[in-house]
């Protein structure tokens, strides 16, 4: 069985004091949830204030992004062993941010997922198309190549452990949410490329996360459907009561 999993990606927001309160707030919604993890990505200045917040609860922490070396001259860039050191759990790497924004390629983020698991760390794959390739009709090709891609060279044990997030870039921070029907069908599309790259066994095991404007009020639509094991959620985390009310529905949508 797939353990639902919720969690916040903060981007660049918070501050010291507001990143500590916040993360009490998911550590205690952590501890309410039934049967779904739940974890917090801060920004990396954050992550030792968050872990201490987080310390002898349940909530996960996870780092927003990492480079694939373990040290050494890259400006501005922070490590996988740095995570690691400071308690994350998690990673996530190849958000639609930093492949948009900041030009990253499959191939670099692949380099990435790799050097997660050197680390000890777990990725959370972010995966998805652009509003203009969806209305070509090729969000299919783009997810395909973005799964096959951040995958590669992984073995099963790797590949079943890595978290795979759907975000079509046209849902993000933009209010408009994928329909639970959109985002199932992709959901269940990675699941195929699983299986083909895999097996049925591993594709079953994979935790795929649903991510663009999700609020209280759409989460448990969306975790009702069989392939959403998840959430990764940007602005509604950055409210401990929205946040709270997130995985409190999809605790209510999966146990129904
Ligand atoms: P929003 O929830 O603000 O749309 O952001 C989604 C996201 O990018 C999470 O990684």
């Amino acid at each position: 069985m797939r353990k639902p999993f919720v969690c916040g990606n903060w981007k660049m927001n918070t501050d010291r004091r507001g990143a500590a309160a916040l993360a009490q707030g998911a550590a205690r919604a952590a501890e309410q949830a039934r049967g779904v993890e739940v974890g917090v990505c801060p920004p990396a200045c954050y992550v030792e204030a968050v872990v201490a917040a987080a310390r002898g609860t349940p909530l996960a922490v996870g780092g927003q992004n990492m480079h694939f070396e373990a040290s050494g001259a890259f400006t501005g860039e922070v490590a996988g062993p740095m995570l690691k050191e400071l308690g994350c759990r998690y990673a996530i790497l190849g958000h639609s941010e930093r492949r948009h924004v900041f030009g990253e390629t499959d191939e670099f983020i692949s380099r990435k997922v790799h050097a997660a698991f050197k680390f000890g760390l777990l990725p959370i794959l972010c995966v998805g198309e652009k509003l203009q390739e969806r209305q070509a009709g090729r969000t299919e090709a783009v997810v395909h190549r973005h799964v096959t891609s951040g995958l590669a060279g992984l073995t099963g044990d790797q590949a079943r452990q890595v978290v795979i997030a759907y975000e079509p870039v046209w849902a993000i921070g933009t209010g408009l949410t994928a329909t639970p029907q959109q985002a199932q069908d992709v959901h269940a599309f990675i699941r195929g490329c699983l299986e083909s790259l895999y097996d049925a066994a591993l594709a079953g095991d994979v935790r795929i996360q649903y991510g663009g404007s999700v609020k209280p009020d759409n989460t448990f639509d969306l975790m009702r459907q069989a392939d959403i094991d998840g959430l990764l959620v940007g602005g509604a985390s950055l409210k401990a009561e929205g946040f709270s009310a997130i995985v409190a529905e999809s605790a209510r949508a999966k146990e129904v």
